[in-house]
């Protein structure tokens, strides 16, 4: 904006400069020296005006990046520093590590849905529970010897014991769908496919509070899996490589990692039919982070690295938001 009037600026003097009225207004009896003088004068004065106009033009386009573009939340990259192998045929929901390389995950579609206790080094699965036929698989947490899940497009979920996977209690919670679930130990943390994270009470499954989830003034929905990890909540979005760090008192994202290797290294090595990443799992005696997707042929084991390049915010909302959708 500033560069164009300044340009609208720089035409009028340069219109008016030298046309032959102004000229004619010269004192014919002027000396030519006096002439040759005024003309080297315009020259200097349209050159110091160009040149402002490029100094004004390039700090206002740094201005620009500053004030829209500069991403302040921390990005990271990802390091797999281990590989796994998982069920391809696991269309993963939920996932959470139990300590003594053993995982639990919750599966989902319609006739595959199960809960799974699956032995982290070789990915084989130790004990199976497979779900009603109705039953799609979502979101699984555990809170000392339970595990909670919940199931999509149903107000419903169901606990079950972490020892033989045996169903022990049917409940219902107050969020608008199941999709994800995590715990501190104390209350679940849980999303229904929208920009809200809730904490709910694990006994009366009442939500305790809510906050909507928003980067740059936008909400982020389509929170999927969740993992609680070293006082933050750990969200996969919905069709996307990243992963959003929540703030779990008013959801703010404290920051952002990008895993869009992952998915396409698995798809260059032919795994043509894998779904998106899905489901986060922490270690937290050895601080190991797990992270693998729907029908991914593995599972890994991750480190971050902080991006410190300038990465500016629509970047950032072009690869981590996307529309709001509703089933
Ligand atoms: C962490 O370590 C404690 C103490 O050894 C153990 O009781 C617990 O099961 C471990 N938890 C996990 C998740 O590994």
């Amino acid at each position: 904006m500033a560069s164009k009037a300044l340009r609208k600026r720089l035409n009028k003097r340069s219109d008016s400069k030298p046309s032959p009225s102004n000229s004619s207004t010269m004192p014919a009896s002027w000396p030519p020296h006096l002439n040759n003088y005024r003309k080297t004068s315009v020259i200097f004065s349209v050159l110091l005006i160009l040149s402002v106009f490029g100094l004004l033009g390039v700090s206002s386009n740094m201005w620009r990046n500053l004030k829209h573009d500069a991403v302040s939340t921390p990005v990271y990259s990802i390091e797999v520093v281990n590989e796994f192998p998982h069920d391809p045929q696991a269309f993963t929901q939920g996932l959470l590590y139990a300590g003594n390389d053993i995982l639990f995950e919750s599966t989902g579609l319609n006739r595959r849905s199960s809960v799974r206790q699956v032995a982290l080094r070789t990915g084989k699965v130790e004990v199976l529970h497979e779900m009603d036929d109705s039953d799609f698989g979502e979101g699984l947490t555990l809170i000392d010897e339970r595990l909670f899940q919940v199931i999509w497009l149903k107000k419903t979920g169901y606990i079950y014991d972490r020892n033989n996977l045996n169903k022990l209690v049917k409940f219902t919670h107050q969020m608008t769908d199941g999709w994800g679930l995590a715990t501190d130990g104390k209350v679940l943390f849980g999303s229904d496919g929208t920009s809200t994270l809730y904490k709910i009470n694990p006994q009366t499954f009442k939500v305790i509070n809510k906050g909507i989830v928003k980067f740059n003034g936008h909400e982020v929905h389509n929170l999927n899996e969740l993992e609680f990890i070293n006082g933050e909540i750990w969200a996969n979005v919905w069709q996307t490589d990243c992963i959003a760090r929540i703030s779990p008192e008013g959801g703010s994202v404290l920051g952002w990692i990008l895993l869009p290797n992952l998915r396409k290294e698995l798809i260059a090595a032919g795994n043509s039919g894998i779904d998106v990443l899905n489901g986060i799992a922490w270690d937290s005696n050895n601080s190991r982070i797990f992270v693998t997707g729907k029908l991914w042929p593995k599972l890994y084991q991750i480190k971050l690295h902080p991006i410190k390049k300038n990465l500016n915010a629509g970047d950032i909302e072009e690869l981590c938001l996307r529309a709001a959708i509703h089933f």
